[in-house]
């Protein structure tokens, strides 16, 4: 006897666009409880914000928080939190949010393939470099003494929700390092998206809400076509590590 099993092709959704925090609240669901992994940095700004609108639905969550910083991007800091999630009794019918910047999405990611062999989580990445990279692709991964990411798993969210919007808090360093991400996707991949930026570039450092919005879009774009070639970076999405 043969027997073929094929499992379900994972797709998801990209929601871009402006004040989408309530429309996370009122797409998350009464029967399931929602951990809000994020880090010292975001959690006073977004992460009780979502809370409050998640409560005010009846909505059961919990903020887990870190120490802002790729230093706690190991399995010390991860097992942490995997204890609050067991002394919550989180379940596979729950759900994660990363929400926050790359380190936070790399974790949460990593936390939610693990936790009991894989549950549910949803990117809500607060940078550009999260917002045009890595929480697009379902790479998850912590650091070892030996290096950087070098646990890991790929694991694609269900949902990810770009809120330009979280743009506005982010420093210089931020800002810049996120448009040498996006500068880089239209180099490698898109001209007339090069254009855009040499012309826009003003509005961009400006952080005008419609040129992040085609930012945003433009990037997972890209990053979106590489990963749907290549969802375990066999080949072609090395090219997306470049720089990195
Ligand atoms: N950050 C590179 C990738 O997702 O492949």
């Amino acid at each position: 006897m043969k027997l073929s099993i094929k499992p379900k092709k994972q797709s998801y959704e990209i929601v871009f666009g402006r004040y989408l925090f309530q429309r996370i609240a009122d797409e998350s669901k009464k029967d399931k409880k929602y951990a809000i992994i994020t880090d010292s940095n975001i959690k006073d700004i977004y992460a009780t914000k979502l809370k409050g609108l998640l409560d005010k639905k009846g909505i059961k969550n919990h903020i887990l928080v870190f120490k802002a910083g790729e230093k706690s991007k190991n399995i010390e800091t991860c097992l942490k939190i995997i204890d609050s999630l067991s002394k919550l009794r989180y379940n596979r019918n729950d759900v994660i949010m990363a929400l926050g910047g790359g380190v936070v999405g790399d974790m949460a990611g990593w936390i939610a393939s693990n936790y009991l062999r894989g549950i549910d989580y949803i990117q809500i990445p607060t940078t550009i470099v999260a917002q045009a990279d890595s929480s697009i692709g379902g790479k998850t991964a912590i650091n070892t003494k030996f290096g950087k990411n070098l646990i890991g798993a790929f694991k694609q969210p269900i949902k990810v929700y770009i809120d330009v919007d979280t743009i506005k808090g982010i420093d210089e360093t931020n800002l810049s390092s996120g448009l040498a991400e996006t500068i880089k996707h239209a180099v490698i991949q898109d001209k007339k998206f090069f254009n855009y930026l040499n012309n826009n570039m003003d509005k961009i450092l400006n952080k005008d809400p419609e040129s992040l919005l085609e930012l945003a879009k433009q990037n997972c774009k890209i990053k979106g076509k590489i990963v749907k070639k290549d969802p375990y970076e066999k080949n072609i999405r090395v090219i997306v590590n470049y720089g990195h």
